[in-house]
């Protein structure tokens, strides 16, 4: 089953998605991890991405969509996908419906994560994420066992680059400008679940498996 985990930046896209794939054996696909590993890796795609990221910006949608139907079409995608951060444009939410159309799959279900501007402020300056797997965690509501290591890889934990108070109330800005109308766009369109994200992480969860399930 394709499913959409959709909601603003620090709702808990990223924390939520391991139990998504758990439940649905769905590919996790988050277009910021694939930005974020270009990035790392130097390449043409990651200093592109760079300019519009390191703003709080949305990189363009030729350039999302193209990456995301190339690895659409890859073997561990085919019998679904739960995607993290996409669409975030109206015409990127198009473009991908037509692409699953075309190729005989659905969007089953789209999450919309719901919590307010300022408790997405302190969760996003107290992220921290792990720079080899990607896994998040938060100085006070979910801390590694370990300071600074990765629970799941042993990796060094940091803060990302893109989560200053500035950047992020960039980020907050394009949100409401660009992603919040794919909202509207969708519940038109493929069942949408809200969940309350602003409770532990979780009770969250538990709903979030159960929308899926
Ligand atoms: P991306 O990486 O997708 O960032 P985002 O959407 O801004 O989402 P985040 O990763 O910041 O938040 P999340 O919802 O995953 O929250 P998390 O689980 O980490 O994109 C980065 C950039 O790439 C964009 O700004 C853009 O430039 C570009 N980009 C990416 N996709 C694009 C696209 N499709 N089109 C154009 N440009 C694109 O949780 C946050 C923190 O809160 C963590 O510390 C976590 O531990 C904590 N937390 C989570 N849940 C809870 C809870 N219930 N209670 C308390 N704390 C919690």
């Amino acid at each position: 089953m394709d499913v959409i985990l959709f909601g603003p930046p620090g709702a808990g896209k990223g924390t939520q998605a391991s139990a998504v794939v758990d439940a649905c054996g769905a590919l996790h696909l988050s277009t910021g991890d694939i930005f974020r590993k270009h990035l790392r890796e130097g390449t043409e795609l990651g200093l592109l991405a760079k300019k519009f990221m390191a703003g709080g910006g949305l990189v363009p949608d030729d350039v999302v969509v193209r990456i995301v139907t190339s690895r659409l079409g890859d073997e561990d995608a085919k019998s679904g996908v739960l995607f993290d951060g996409f669409p975030r444009t109206v015409r990127q939410a198009e473009l991908l419906v037509d692409w699953l159309v075309a190729n005989g799959r659905e969007v089953g279900v789209a999450v919309n994560l719901v919590v307010a501007d300022e408790v997405v402020v302190g969760r996003l300056s107290g992220r921290r994420t792990c720079s080899s797997c990607g896994a998040t965690y938060h100085v006070d509501h979910n801390p590694p066992a370990v300071v600074d290591v990765c629970d799941r890889c042993g990796g060094p934990v940091v803060q990302r680059d893109d989560d200053s108070v500035e950047t992020v109330k960039k980020r907050i800005e394009a949100y409401h400008a660009q992603t919040a109308p794919v909202l509207d766009w969708l519940r038109e369109r493929v069942p949408v679940v809200d969940v309350d994200a602003d409770r532990p992480i979780a009770d969250v969860r538990n709903d979030v498996v159960a929308a899926v399930s």
